[in-house]
């Protein structure tokens, strides 16, 4: 007879999914390179860091065999970064068609985050995936709320819109995993916020860096009308961005103060996911 334990599955499901970007258009976004370099950019941040997260949680993880639920869920949260790592790194592989070389800033990311996993100790690296994990969450639910509709190409909406949807069912694993290690107190509040404080101020200046080289490689460095294009575009989201990542700040905070369900149900029929069960699963008949 199975035990309890054995019967539990995790908060949500790992989707393998298999895009083809082949066809994309030059500018994906908006039609706009200032917007689609920026996008671009961002995206050449995740198949390092995704991974660098999965190393952070999975070195971590047997610490956590008392408490079965989360362990299910740092497997499922692996298997959805591994998955958002190949997916974004196939789309780059297919952007080369524009000779953007994407694929270098992966590697200039690569050589970044795994310097710093040598000199972190490992609850520095977890915090650094618990703070941009937050970070995640704040720009995909703008993604699934608005942004996606600039995306020109459904392939490319789709990506970032599955991607959204996965970040958002698994927003609060690390941070759990965190609080089950070191607790509530003020003694894992202050590393907390310095870490993220740290890890904002990296992403940041990794995305705009960037951001600059794909604007320069495509001969868009002084192209001022795309620019104030962006410069509308990040106003109008950093608005929205900064109470957002300012919450992360409180001393109670908690990944699912916000509740985003009913976001995801709308996103989920928008790229055309079976709904969910209550326990967490869809049918394979999407
Ligand atoms: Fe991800
Ligand atoms: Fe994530």
């Amino acid at each position: 007879m199975p035990s309890a334990t054995s019967k539990l599955s995790p908060s949500f499901p790992v989707r393998r999914m298999d895009y083809d970007f082949e066809d994309m258009p030059k500018y994906w976004c908006d039609n706009e390179p200032s917007l689609t370099h920026y996008f671009t950019g961002l995206s050449t941040l995740f198949p390092e860091g995704e991974s660098y997260f999965v190393r952070a949680v999975r070195a971590l993880r047997p610490r956590v065999k008392d408490h079965p639920q989360l362990d299910r869920d740092i497997g499922a949260f692996i298997g959805q970064e591994a998955m958002h790592s190949r997916e974004h790194h196939q789309f780059h592989v297919s952007a080369q068609q524009y000779n953007l070389d994407p694929e270098s800033l992966e590697r200039m990311t690569g050589i970044i985050l795994k310097g710093l996993e040598r000199v972190f100790p490992k609850k520095w690296n977890l915090l650094v995936t618990v703070g941009l994990e937050h970070y995640t969450a704040v720009l995909v639910a703008t993604m699934m709320r608005s942004t996606y509709q600039l995306m020109r190409d459904d392939t490319i909406r789709d990506l970032w819109l599955w991607h959204s949807i996965e970040e958002t069912e698994h927003k609060a694993v690390a941070f759990d995993l965190y609080e089950h290690l070191y607790g509530r107190g003020l003694d894992a509040y202050v590393p907390r916020v310095m870490i993220y404080t740290f890890s904002l101020a990296m992403i940041t200046l990794m995305s705009a860096l960037y951001h600059l080289v794909l604007m320069k490689r495509d001969g868009h460095l002084f192209n001022i009308k795309s620019w104030r294009r962006f410069a509308t575009f990040a106003g109008e989201h950093y608005r929205i961005f900064t109470p957002k990542f300012l919450a992360y700040f409180r001393f109670n905070f908690h990944p699912n103060d916000v509740d985003e369900s009913a976001l995801v149900a709308k996103t989920r029929a928008v790229i055309g996911l079976p709904p969910m069960s209550p326990e967490g699963r869809e049918s394979s008949a999407a």
